[in-house]
């Protein structure tokens, strides 16, 4: 059986893939740089080590008799996130491991706006000229993320986008988790692209009236340009520009279509069907469960 390791496993996604290895019967190596935040995992059979992509020597040693790595990326955005990935990927190949999935972005293409696409579309490039195989797991936008942005759609009445009419397949992060699980643990995944989404794609529209109808309140959707947008962020939620950029960068992407895609690949890949953003707006808005 190979060894399996997942890193940032602190994180939401690493300790929930984390979680879903231990119920598999699986004793994964769990990397993160704050090993203290893993003792429950560490109890429950996990291998828990300290890994930091910025320390190749510390991440190299961490790696050993790993054969397969679920490599997700770090929450940095810009040129130090690809250098950085590139770090763990090499200590990846020096430490012997033969097999990297990569948490990516659907149609990372050049083309795309969304502001991590470079980042990824680097990463991936990276992967496949590190000789190594490797897996990418493309998961849309977290339907998790939304939640806010009904409440305060519910909140206010008002729903402001900068995304028109174009959709985004929305998947929750716990189906990314499951979805990466399944590939950790099983074979014939080796140079595969796996889009992974939710199972409808959503629109401002459609995400408004899910609002409207799980809060009963109206909701109107208000159409503005990326500027406006951005703008907004920075006004009326406090976000520094540089985020607010990289919100609307989400919009324009969804606005040019490049996250509607809906795929099959949760239920091929788990046997689960993914969650859709009902259920999630549901358990977000009112706290019950569908
Ligand atoms: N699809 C989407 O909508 C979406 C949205 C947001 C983010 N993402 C991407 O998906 C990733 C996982 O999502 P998440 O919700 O789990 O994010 P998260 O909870 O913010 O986790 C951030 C992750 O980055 C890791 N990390 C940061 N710096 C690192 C370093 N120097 N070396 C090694 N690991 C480092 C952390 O690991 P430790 O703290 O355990 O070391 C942690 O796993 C994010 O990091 C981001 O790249 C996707």
């Amino acid at each position: 059986m190979p060894t399996i390791a997942v890193t940032g496993a602190s994180g939401h996604l690493g300790r929930r893939v984390a979680e879903l290895l231990l119920e598999k019967g699986e004793r994964p190596v769990l990397l993160t740089r704050d090993p203290a935040a893993l003792d429950d995992l560490a109890a429950r059979g996990a291998d828990v080590r300290r890994g930091d992509f910025s320390d190749i020597a510390g991440m190299t040693a961490a790696l050993a008799g790993v054969d397969r790595l679920l490599l997700i990326s770090i929450d940095v955005i810009g040129p130090q996130r690809i250098a950085l990935h590139g770090q763990a990927i090499e200590a990846a190949r020096a430490a012997g491991v033969k097999h990297i999935a990569y948490t990516s972005l659907p149609r990372p293409d050049a083309e795309n706006p969304a502001g991590v696409a470079p980042d990824h579309r680097a990463t991936e490039q990276a992967l496949r000229d590190s000789g190594l195989d490797w897996t990418f797991l493309r998961n849309n936008i977290y339907a998790d993320f939304q939640i806010p942005t009904a409440v305060q759609a519910a909140a206010s009445g008002q729903l402001v986008t900068n995304s028109a009419d174009g959709a985004s397949a929305f998947v929750t992060r716990d189906d990314c988790a499951a979805a990466a699980a399944a590939v950790l643990a099983s074979d014939g995944h080796v140079g595969q692209t796996y889009d992974i989404t939710g199972p409808e794609a959503i629109d401002a529209a459609a995400l408004a009236a899910l609002t409207a109808d799980i809060s009963g309140t109206p909701v109107e959707v208000v159409h503005v340009d990326d500027a406006a947008y951005t703008a907004g962020l920075v006004a009326a939620a406090g976000l520094p520009e540089e985020a607010a950029a990289l919100y609307a960068s989400f919009g324009a992407s969804a606005r040019e279509g490049w996250a509607s895609e809906v795929t099959t690949a949760v239920f091929d890949l788990t046997g689960v069907e993914p969650t859709p953003l009902r259920a999630v707006l549901t358990a977000g808005l009112t706290g019950s469960g569908s």
